[in-house]
């Protein structure tokens, strides 16, 4: 028996569900049972009441995020070594300060954040819902981290003033990626589409045909007529979009767009953690508390 037939089996003895992020190895992509981006992946693990252990193959973030959603249940991040750089560019005291500079603006986090500073904030977002989260607010100042990109693309998007904290917060991976790459690949493939992640900075979303998040990328694929892809976005989406659409091409913007972070999941690594229910994801209920909120108000925001 081969070691993904093993997890498989010991997947279903143990009643567990395997969730991957689209940045996920292909091998670990293709034994999971829901690959996604970071909100579907939430709402997957709030829905799969019947499981006995969630086996989270993402970031720690992510993981954490599924464990506030559910406190009962066992949640396993295959690598506890696998950390967004992004989200711990930001920490609570910054957000204590930033507050009290700002008194009365209402702060919106990105979910790539730790635990402690969700509960510290009145709303989370993720790429595919930030735009709708920052127009269900009332107040037109507003303070919002980490990604300083993502908020200079809400501003464009919304027109309201968003506040960086920190002051510049970014994802090392999505700014690999340069214009420049993709003049050369639209030289090449002069029809194609330009899909770009908001982590990108101005000047890859202003070559973009298509600005969003990870699984929005995959379903504007699927609708595009369009024939060749150009993406800006991190390598492991394309075991997706190549899967999905086995008669278009997808190229790429940089072949170095690789997050290490999310490669640490292997498929040793997985067994290993389902095999001895190791690396569970726990969050004390004190963080925990304030942090369900701000995430159970994104899912009140309709998107
Ligand atoms: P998505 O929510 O678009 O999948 O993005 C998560 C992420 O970490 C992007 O770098
Ligand atoms: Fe974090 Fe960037 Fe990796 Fe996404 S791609 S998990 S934002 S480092």
């Amino acid at each position: 028996m081969d070691l993904a037939d093993k997890i498989l089996k010991l997947k279903k003895e143990k009643k567990a569900i395997i969730l991957a992020h689209n940045y996920q190895r292909s091998e670990i992509q293709e034994l999971a049972d829901y690959v996604g981006d970071s909100i579907e992946l939430s709402r997957k693990a709030i829905e799969e009441i019947d499981a006995e252990m969630i086996v989270f193959c993402a970031v720690d973030f992510m993981a954490e995020s599924a464990a506030i959603l559910n406190p009962k249940k066992k949640v396993l991040l295959p690598c506890l070594g696998a950390r967004c750089p992004m989200a711990q560019m930001l920490t609570v005291d910054e957000i204590h300060r930033a507050k009290a500079k700002y008194p009365g603006a209402p702060v919106v986090l990105y979910v790539n954040t730790l635990a402690s500073c969700k509960a510290e904030c009145d709303i989370c977002c993720t790429s595919a819902n930030v735009v709708e989260v920052i127009d269900s607010l009332d107040s037109d100042t507003i303070l919002f981290g980490p990604d300083k990109n993502l908020a200079e693309y809400v501003s464009e998007k919304t027109g309201k003033k968003l506040i960086p904290i920190p002051e510049n917060g970014f994802c090392p991976t999505h700014l690999l990626f340069q214009p420049e790459d993709v003049k050369v690949l639209k030289m090449q493939h002069q029809d194609a589409n330009v899909m770009v992640h908001p982590e990108c900075s101005r000047e890859m979303r202003q070559v973009a045909d298509f600005i969003g998040s990870t699984s929005k990328m995959c379903r504007f694929a699927k609708e595009s007529r369009a024939q060749d892809f150009v993406v800006g976005t991190e390598e492991g989406i394309l075991n997706r979009l190549r899967k999905e659409n086995p008669s278009k091409n997808f190229y790429l913007a940089y072949e170095g767009a690789i997050c290490p972070n999310m490669k640490l999941t292997t498929l040793d690594r997985l067994y290993a953690s389902l095999k001895e229910e190791k690396n569970v994801v726990k969050v004390p209920e004190s963080i925990a508390k304030k942090a369900r909120v701000s995430l159970e108000r994104m899912f009140n925001v309709k998107s």
